[in-house]
């Protein structure tokens, strides 16, 4: 390692954490992780990835037991004397009212503040969780600044530099973003943050604290409204016998669109976009300033992954049916759970007094803990059998190519394609049944 280059903390080793220390020691940085859970950082210090990440395994075990660069740990000392740039990885959930639960960051910001103020050395604390506008150069400037006796912009650098990491393309993501922005509170934590970021092909955008955080849930409520909007029109095509795919390649053509974005389904679900929508929706109406936007994109997702269970209950009745799930992470590549839509459509399902079954290529783990109320399958012939229908929920390579012949012991022959996924035209040729959201059907 060059001995100019900045040390890296890194607090919590999630998705976020993890990419980020992992692709920071890639580059060369020594990178110190910190978790309050035992396993993961024993597992992390195995490379032996406690998430499912595309890539991850190989890059840890380059950076873990080849390199030796990235080392996890419980002690939270040794994560900020090892570190002169830290950042903190935490969750940001929502409150009970849609609102940002800033707990996690706020405790995290009492105990960095407090070993802050036993270290003569400069450091920078950067917040890299996705948190309300004001809240780097609010709350948490005025704790670490409490904590420490320390003030931020003189004794210690303060930056928000948000991660704009895909789940499944996290690491690419991360390697060659589309652009880095750091917001600060004064020129020199900018230039420390900014170092860590040389190598990178990409605008590096410098804003105040506040514009970095309102770019981040900025960015993710446009990514959330363009599914809503396209799954609004999608519901509408469904009345007008227009195939909304149809529509959307023609829209998506508009290079002021883009095709990103604009394919009907069941709806957005994930870490991210349900809760940041939230967020800002709830920032909106503190400030008086209600986005109407903003309440539409989250009513529209709350309905939509109950149009698969409106259309399979218009093709048979449910109670007593064996329902198989296809796809259970919130989209393919993730193991990830969170507000995953197939936890709607199951529970829905099992409310009209069906049975269900699920299978998913890669989230078993955190299925089982999501969904108890379900049979989980460890393969399609597995959750095919003795089921009456199918709903394709995750549209994971794995079930892209099925053939009607694969799902042959369907016994009612009836597919719901969640996520337009499947080879229609294959299906109703073979005898099925198969609505597809977003389609009217011959
Ligand atoms: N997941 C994404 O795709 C994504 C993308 C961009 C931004 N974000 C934002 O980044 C933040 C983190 O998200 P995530 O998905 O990585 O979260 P996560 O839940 O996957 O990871 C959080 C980690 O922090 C650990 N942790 C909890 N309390 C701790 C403490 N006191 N000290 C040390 N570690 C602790 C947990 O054990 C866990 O490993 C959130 O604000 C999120 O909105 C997430």
């Amino acid at each position: 390692m060059e001995a100019s280059k900045p040390r890296i903390g890194i607090i919590g080793t999630g998705y976020v954490g993890l990419v980020s220390g992992s692709c920071f020691a890639n580059l060369g940085f020594q990178v110190t992780c910190l978790d309050i859970i035992p396993e993961k950082v024993e597992r992390i210090n195995k490379a032996d990835p406690p998430i499912y990440e595309k890539g991850l395994k190989d890059l840890l075990e380059k950076v873990v037991l080849q390199d030796k660069l990235l080392h996890a740990t419980l002690d939270r000392k040794e994560a900020i004397d090892n570190a002169d740039i830290i950042f903190i990885c935490l969750p940001t959930p929502s409150g009970a009212d849609g609102s940002i639960n800033l707990d996690f960051i706020k405790n995290e910001a009492i105990e960095i503040g407090k070993l802050l103020g036993e270290v003569d050395e400069y450091k920078v604390i950067v917040v890299k969780s996705t948190v309300v506008p004001g809240t780097t150069s609010g709350i948490v400037r005025q704790l670490l600044e409490e904590q420490s006796g320390k003030t931020a912009g003189q004794d210690f650098g303060l930056a928000m530099n948000p991660e704009f990491l895909m789940e499944g393309l996290a690491i690419s993501n991360f390697t060659n973003p589309d652009r880095v922005v750091i917001g600060s509170v004064d020129q020199q934590s900018y230039d420390f943050v900014k170092r860590l970021y040389s190598e990178f092909n990409c605008p590096i955008l410098k804003t105040s604290t506040s514009a970095a955080e309102m770019i981040k849930y900025a960015s993710n409520s446009f990514l959330a409204t363009k599914i809503s909007f396209i799954n609004e029109i999608a519901n509408v095509c469904e009345m007008l016998d227009i195939d909304v795919g149809e529509v959307a390649e023609g829209v998506g053509l508009d290079d002021r669109i883009s095709p990103r974005f604009l394919r009907a389904g069941v709806g957005f679900g994930g870490s991210c976009f349900p809760k940041d929508v939230k967020a800002l929706y709830s920032v909106s109406k503190a400030v008086n300033r209600e986005s109407n936007i903003l309440k539409a994109t989250l009513a529209t997702n709350a309905s939509q992954p109950l149009r698969s269970v409106e259309l399979l209950a218009s093709l048979m009745p449910l109670t007593g049916k064996t329902i198989a799930l296809l796809g259970l992470a919130f989209k393919p590549d993730t193991d990830d759970m969170r507000e995953a839509p197939s936890v709607i459509i199951a529970e829905k399902l099992i409310q009209e007094g069906a049975k269900v079954k699920g299978y998913d290529p890669i989230a078993k783990e955190t299925a089982e803990i999501a969904l108890p109320q379900i049979q989980h399958c460890h393969s399609v012939p597995e959750v095919l059998e003795g089921s009456d229908a199918v709903i394709l929920v995750t549209e994971w390579d794995e079930f892209k190519n099925l053939q009607p012949i694969d799902l042959s012991s369907v016994s009612q022959k009836i597919i719901i394609d969640g996520r337009r996924a499947l080879n229609w035209k294959e299906f109703r040729e073979a005898g099925f049944i198969i609505k597809v959201l977003g389609q009217s059907v011959p």
